[in-house]
């Protein structure tokens, strides 16, 4: 059985993203046992104050990384395929999505650093990244999220980025369902490529 990791950082009721990911999901290969990660219902802080210097030691003073602080980065490392879902936000995801990159982004587990400079130690050969836009930014320089995903995609040793945007869903005037419906036949698509 492979395991699919869904990250998904979805925070409305009814959200389009989420729609977005579920035909994902649902049109993966049984051969998937998925685990969905709500981050809005995770215990996630940021990086700051006593919180950032105690996970500071305990790198520090241990070369196992066995604590509790660090069962994240275990879970997104042994999975065998990514899915990250989360809505376009302030020209990028949002925050509640960079608090759980913190705590997925440990030395020693999801990447190292040697001689040879950074290494990426994640199982994972694919990263699906899905999201959906407020107005139309596909292509755009100011889209910051799909870059940045991209290059932590590298960053973790995950060799396949795929991405689906889907822009306009607050644009009056554009016919936003049928835009939606679209990629959620591609998303369908694309899970049976896994
Ligand atoms: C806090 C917040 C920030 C947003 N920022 C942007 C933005 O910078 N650019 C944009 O095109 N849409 C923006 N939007 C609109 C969302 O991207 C759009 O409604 C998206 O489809 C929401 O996805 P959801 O249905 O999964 O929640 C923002 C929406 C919210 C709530």
């Amino acid at each position: 059985m492979k395991k699919a990791l869904f990250v998904d950082c979805c925070l409305r009721p009814g959200s389009n993203t989420r729609k977005l990911a579920e035909a994902f999901i649902d049109n993966l290969s049984k051969e998937y046992k998925v685990k969905h990660l709500k981050l809005e219902d995770e215990n996630l802080k940021p990086l700051v104050g006593e919180w950032f210097y105690s996970r500071q030691e305990i790198l520090d003073t241990t070369s196992e990384r066995t604590h509790p602080r660090f069962d994240y980065a275990h879970e997104f490392a042994e999975a065998d395929l990514i899915v990250i879902a989360a809505p376009f936000w302030d020209l990028s995801f949002p925050a509640l999505l960079k608090i759980y990159i913190e705590n997925v982004s440990i030395d020693g587990v999801t990447f190292t650093t040697g001689e040879e400079g950074l290494k990426g130690l994640c199982k994972a050969n694919n990263l699906v990244y899905l999201t959906t836009r407020g107005g139309f930014y596909n292509d755009s320089p100011m889209e910051s999220a799909l870059p940045q995903l991209r290059n932590l995609s590298e960053f973790f040793g995950i060799q396949n980025f795929h991405s689906i945007g889907v822009d306009g869903m607050n644009v009056e005037g554009y016919d936003a369902e049928a835009s939606l419906n679209e990629a959620i036949k591609e998303a369908s698509e694309l899970a049976q490529t896994f």
